[in-house]
């Protein structure tokens, strides 16, 4: 089977994306949404679908993780709130890079939904949320004071 994962990571506009999340976010003193953000979601959200035993694919996981935040450069430049600009460039991606229609379905719903807790907890929706939670390293931020994360969201603590 095709390597889809790494056909994201190659894809032409996704770098573009990338780069535009880089530049905007360059001077930056919260969190960054780049790639090594969207690494540690995925590899959060594939330990937690192992250790729930959720049984979600590892190609599922990743395309998500990789994709949940692309369009954040439209957030800044345009207004447009990021999980939906995300949602839309990742569709496009994902149909160039060898994923089916019903599979774009659930991955384009979890980037909808990765800001919000979604009930159902095997879910690809919550596994992206919660991942992208647990990702931030609060515990060693610079700018943690000024931070307009909630206290109880913080993560103090390495959680393992
Ligand atoms: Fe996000
Ligand atoms: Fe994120």
């Amino acid at each position: 089977m095709a390597d889809r994962i790494n056909a994201i990571l190659q894809n032409e506009n996704y770098k573009i994306y990338l780069a535009k999340n880089e530049e905007i976010e360059k001077n930056r003193e919260f969190c960054h949404h780049d790639l090594q953000h969207f690494l540690d979601v995925a590899r959060i959200a594939y330990i937690i679908n192992l250790e729930k035993n959720i049984n979600i694919g590892k190609d599922m996981v990743y395309a998500a993780a990789l994709l949940h935040d692309i369009g954040r450069w439209m957030q800044y430049e345009k207004g447009v709130p990021h999980d939906e600009a995300s949602a839309k460039l990742a569709a496009d991606i994902l149909k160039v890079c060898g994923f089916n229609e019903n599979e774009i379905k659930e991955i384009v719903a979890a980037i909808l939904m990765h800001r919000k807790v979604s009930v159902d907890e095997e879910s690809l929706s919550y596994l992206i949320y919660r991942s992208d939670k647990l990702s931030r390293g609060c515990f060693n931020c610079k700018a943690i004071l000024e931070c307009n994360w909630p206290e109880e969201k913080k993560n103090y603590n390495i959680k393992y």
